[in-house]
């Protein structure tokens, strides 16, 4: 990455009105934000419904629906925010991870943006938008420790001072969100499950005992495969009985497990590195089970809890914005050979002079 002039630098004024363009999946989403904190317009747009009916995300269908309606997006959210195009400082898109085929289509549209009107193009990591989603909502103390959980990760982030990222857990094998969509979908609930599951998880009385995955005592890292397939059983030992599992003890007995696992490690985390804050972040912060758990626990311990609405748990373009503030700020801008990156390391995408940075 290098910095190149713009007509800002060349006055001397930055302001950071960045638009954000996020196609890593199955949302297009485009917004507009100040400094990367003040929203002017988040518009998206979700292709669920298409997705749907084949159980999952298709990587093909996702490229071509963003395609469809990029364009209409950006228009979209110029409107909403009600300025104009030239007022921008700088356009920034989800650089990656992702679907390789539906990040293209955002860099794509990203770039043409910021070539044609002249100005800067900030790549940005997903997960560092979904952590800094929190900053759209309050000022940031650091250090501090981010629980991600998403449809394709689970990550516990020690953040020590703005943009800078050091992973000190993460998945083994499936993502929570991932494990929620598969059980959810071995107990015929349709796509994506989370939700259903923690609706249905909120209406039982008693759970089915299942396993935590603890892994070594000292770890960090999360496994949610075995809990998965001790699900799988469990449904398939009372279907050869011909007893049928009561579908919300079920799904208490998955939630309460996720959620112990992912509450202990997290909190753990916070202690272990002097945290001020814990930041939770990615699709799955939409469960109540975790809220609930996350924010009585913090609670007891006197930890500040971050949380943002649902609008900004889940996939959108703000919390890209606000990522790519950061880079802004320390003037790290990318080059318009930017490449779509369907995997790409946080740590690597941290801040380089993260001391030019004030007020994050
Ligand atoms: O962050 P996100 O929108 O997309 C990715 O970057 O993956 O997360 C989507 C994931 C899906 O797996 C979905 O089932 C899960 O978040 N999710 C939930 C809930 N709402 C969404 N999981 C559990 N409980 C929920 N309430
Ligand atoms: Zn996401």
């Amino acid at each position: 990455m290098t910095t190149h002039t713009n007509k800002h630098e060349r006055t001397g004024a930055r302001p950071g009105l960045i638009l954000a363009v996020e196609t890593s999946c199955d949302e297009t989403s485009v917004a507009v934000v100040r400094d990367g904190t003040t929203i002017l317009s988040n518009v998206v747009s979700s292709q669920i419904d298409t997705h749907k009916r084949y159980g999952g995300v298709v990587p093909e269908i996702a490229s071509r629906k963003h395609v469809e309606s990029i364009t209409l997006m950006i228009d979209e959210a110029v409107r909403a925010a009600g300025i104009r195009l030239t007022d921008l400082s700088a356009v920034a898109v989800t650089q990656g991870p992702g679907l390789v085929g539906a990040l293209l289509v955002g860099v794509v549209a990203a770039k043409t943006l910021a070539c044609a009107l002249q100005i800067p193009l900030i790549g940005v990591h997903h997960i560092a938008g979904h952590i800094y989603a929190n900053r759209l909502v309050r000022e940031l103390d650091y250090p501090l420790v981010a629980l991600v959980v998403s449809g394709g990760h689970t990550e516990l982030v020690h953040v020590p001072s703005p943009g800078v990222f050091r992973i000190i857990g993460q998945t083994r094998d499936d993502a929570a969100g991932e494990a929620y969509d598969k059980v959810a979908r071995a107990m015929g609930l349709p796509y994506p499950g989370g939700p259903h599951v923690d609706r249905l998880a909120h209406q039982a009385d008693e759970p089915v005992p299942l396993p935590r995955a603890w892994l070594e005592p000292d770890s960090y890292d999360f496994s949610f495969s075995g809990l998965k397939s001790a699900v799988l059983n469990a449904l398939n030992q009372a279907k050869m009985r011909g007893d049928v599992l009561h579908p919300a003890s079920l799904s208490k007995g998955f939630q309460d497990s996720v959620v112990e696992v992912l509450v202990e490690k997290a909190i753990r985390a916070a202690r272990s590195f002097g945290a001020k804050q814990l930041l939770l972040a990615g699709g799955v912060a939409a469960n109540k089970g975790l809220r609930e758990a996350l924010s009585e626990r913090c609670g007891r311990e006197k930890l500040p809890l971050l949380v943002p609405p649902l609008s900004l748990c889940t996939d959108n373009a703000a919390m890209i914005a606000a990522a790519a503030f950061l880079k802004w700020e320390s003037g790290e801008l990318s080059q318009l050979d930017l490449k779509a990156e369907p995997v790409l390391s946080l740590e690597e995408w941290s801040v380089k002079t993260p001391a030019k940075l004030a007020g994050n």
